[in-house]
């Protein structure tokens, strides 16, 4: 832990993830036998949260869950991890999210998700918990859950002067409305590619799809590459951060992990570069082991880890 008394609010999803290990992603229609099955807790939301708790930023979460009996284990996970939950409660009558997750023998991954309790974050949900917003240093969002009420979160941190970050994730369609609000955002190439139009493959890809992203008013933009890295673009000036070496055997969360980690870094007052460093460093461990929180290192794990690789 760090001696940092800013405060993060995280605002997004939570989910119980199924997951199945594959040899390869099946076709339509056929069936296939996985070699590993594994119920672990997730969620972009609840990840990038967790990220950010482990990592030593002060959290606090905004999130709903369902009134099943998973719900309170998820709860208590949070506890140990140290997050904020005053904003987080059960929803009467619905389940928790869901996702059903394959990961084949390159460990990617392939996701289908049910929204459940995550759908009732809506408006009136935030303007209930628009304190916690207001109180933070910092908001960080993805979409995985409604869009009008990452709006009115949006909307309150930017009346308070709040610094806000999104993730876009999963990939959708955002008018230059919402875009031009973000203070910094964190696509991955699917998700950069559905918001600029320019198929990004490459860093020459990832620089055009940065200098697009600043033309819809976005001053800082972090393209995340996956195994190569992330393209770092801030007020058009881009340069590329590598990966650090390791052996995946699971990418679920990588991004997750990322953003919630960028943020404790971001927190502490670290450069937009170190922080990157350091935020890939946690997504690099992440990615050698299973599942989404599960995967998810602790502050002393990534300074190890850094220690390391000097
Ligand atoms: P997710 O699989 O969770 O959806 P994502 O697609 O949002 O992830 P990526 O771009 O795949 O995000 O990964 C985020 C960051 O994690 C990368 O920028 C990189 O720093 C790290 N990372 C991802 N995959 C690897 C890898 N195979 N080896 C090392 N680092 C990795
Ligand atoms: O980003 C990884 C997450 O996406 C998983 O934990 C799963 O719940 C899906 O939301």
């Amino acid at each position: 832990m760090t001696n940092n008394n800013k405060q993060l609010v995280v605002l997004g999803s939570i989910n119980v993830d199924h997951i199945l290990n594959v040899p390869a992603f099946p076709q339509a229609g056929q069936t296939i036998t996985g070699q590993h099955y594994q119920l672990a807790f997730g969620g972009k939301g609840a990840n990038q949260a967790v990220a950010a708790s482990r990592s030593g930023a002060n959290t606090a979460f905004i999130a709903c869950l369902g009134s099943d009996a998973i719900a309170d284990d998820i709860l208590m996970q949070f506890t140990q991890d140290g997050i904020n939950l005053q904003s987080v409660h059960k929803v009467p009558e619905q389940t928790t999210g869901v996702a059903l997750i394959f990961v084949n023998r390159e460990a990617e991954n392939c996701i289908g998700i049910y929204a459940g309790a995550n759908a009732f974050l809506d408006k009136s949900y935030v303007k209930k918990h628009a304190n916690q917003i207001r109180q933070a240093d910092a908001l960080l969002l993805q979409l995985e859950t409604p869009l009008d009420s990452l709006l009115e979160a949006v909307k309150i941190a930017k009346a308070a002067g709040k610094m806000v970050v999104l993730n876009p994730a999963p990939a959708q369609t955002l008018s230059t409305d919402f875009l031009q609000q973000i203070d910094l955002i964190t696509p991955n190439e699917t998700e950069a590619s559905q918001l600029t139009g320019i198929q990004v493959k490459d860093l020459s890809s990832a620089e055009q799809a940065a200098q697009i992203l600043h033309d819809k008013g976005i001053l800082n933009v972090m393209i995340t590459l996956g195994e190569h890295g992330v393209w770092l673009s801030q007020n058009r000036q881009g340069q590329h951060i590598p990966a650090f070496k390791v052996h995946a055997v699971d990418t679920t969360g990588a991004g997750d992990t990322f953003n919630g980690a960028l943020m404790t870094a971001l927190l502490e007052g670290q450069g937009f570069i170190d922080a990157c460093y350091f935020a890939s460093a946690a997504a690099a461990l992440a990615v050698t082991k299973a599942g989404a929180q599960p995967s998810i290192p602790w502050r002393a794990e990534i300074e190890k880890f850094l220690i390391n690789f000097k």
